[in-house]
């Protein structure tokens, strides 16, 4: 299956001008979200085994390069962002291949051929990709027949940015939800930059739930599990202890998904 790809002439992230804050905030095994929560859902979903070949896009400056290796797997990390790839190579370039590239075009990389990976991983990267169907399709494209698809984001339907919060509810003593928006897709500006004279914002897309589960099926990708993670990393203090708790561990911040290719 040839990828319909999303072709542009020059391709950018927003992520390119905000590498060395990233790199600070992650530091060599990642943020205490990734380490404690992303990365082992992920390993779980994954079950990466020896000698398998495992491609990561949108990988960052490759934090998922280590747990990878120490599987058995060869690892293989694309992203679109040139200073991210230098840092990964600087920080864990024995672990793997790191490629500078268009996850939505990945038939323009000649590194990277047609059916030739067991899995592929999307960590915390699908949500800044658009379209989604042009990443989906390029991911079934570099997936070996059989092979699988994991994607690990934050849950679309109970945090999506600037649209959804926490609220209190005095009469009930309890700690709540709320969400303004989900079923519109939404472009939604997040962290702000300036570097070289240039100001802009990074961008993160949020679309609901079935835009995901449709997208897969129309790749000829099929799920098969999803995993729905809390975030249980806060020390809980002062009066609204208990309530912030039980919040935190009813509504999840994570979503994982594993998806298998077809045909
Ligand atoms: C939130 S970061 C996550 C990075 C890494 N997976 C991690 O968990 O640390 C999102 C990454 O997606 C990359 N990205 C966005 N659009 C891309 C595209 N079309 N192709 C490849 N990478 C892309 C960005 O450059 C950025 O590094």
């Amino acid at each position: 299956m040839k990828p319909k790809s999303h072709r542009k002439s020059n391709p950018k992230t927003s992520w390119e001008p905000l590498s060395q804050w990233y790199d600070g905030w992650m530091g060599q095994d990642g943020s205490r979200h990734h380490r404690q929560l992303a990365i082992p859902a992920v390993l779980e979903l994954l079950d990466a085994q020896s000698g398998e070949r495992i491609l990561d896009l949108g990988c960052g400056q490759g934090v998922l390069a280590a747990p990878i290796q120490q599987a058995g797997a060869a690892y293989t990390g694309i992203d679109l962002s040139r200073s991210l790839i230098r840092i990964a190579r600087k920080r864990h370039g024995k672990r793997g291949r790191f490629l500078v590239g268009d996850a939505r075009a990945l038939d323009d990389l000649p590194q990277i051929e047609a059916q030739s990976f067991d899995a592929v991983v999307f960590l915390l990267s699908i949500q800044d990709m658009q379209p989604l169907d042009a990443a989906l399709r390029a991911a079934a494209w570099a997936l070996r027949p059989s092979g699988r698809l994991v994607i690990l984001m934050t849950h679309p339907c109970f945090r999506i940015p600037r649209q959804s919060g926490w609220g209190w509810d005095g009469n009930r003593k309890l700690q709540f939800r709320r969400v303004d928006r989900y079923l519109t897709p939404l472009q939604v500006p997040l962290k702000a930059y300036a570097q070289d004279g240039t100001k802009g914002v990074s961008r993160s897309f949020h679309r609901p739930l079935q835009a995901y589960i449709n997208a897969l099926g129309e790749c000829g990708l099929l799920l098969d599990r999803i995993c729905e993670i809390p975030s249980d990393l806060k020390q809980y203090r002062g009066e609204r202890r208990k309530a912030k708790k039980r919040a935190d561990e009813e509504i999840p911040l994570f979503l994982g998904i594993r998806a298998w290719k077809t045909s």
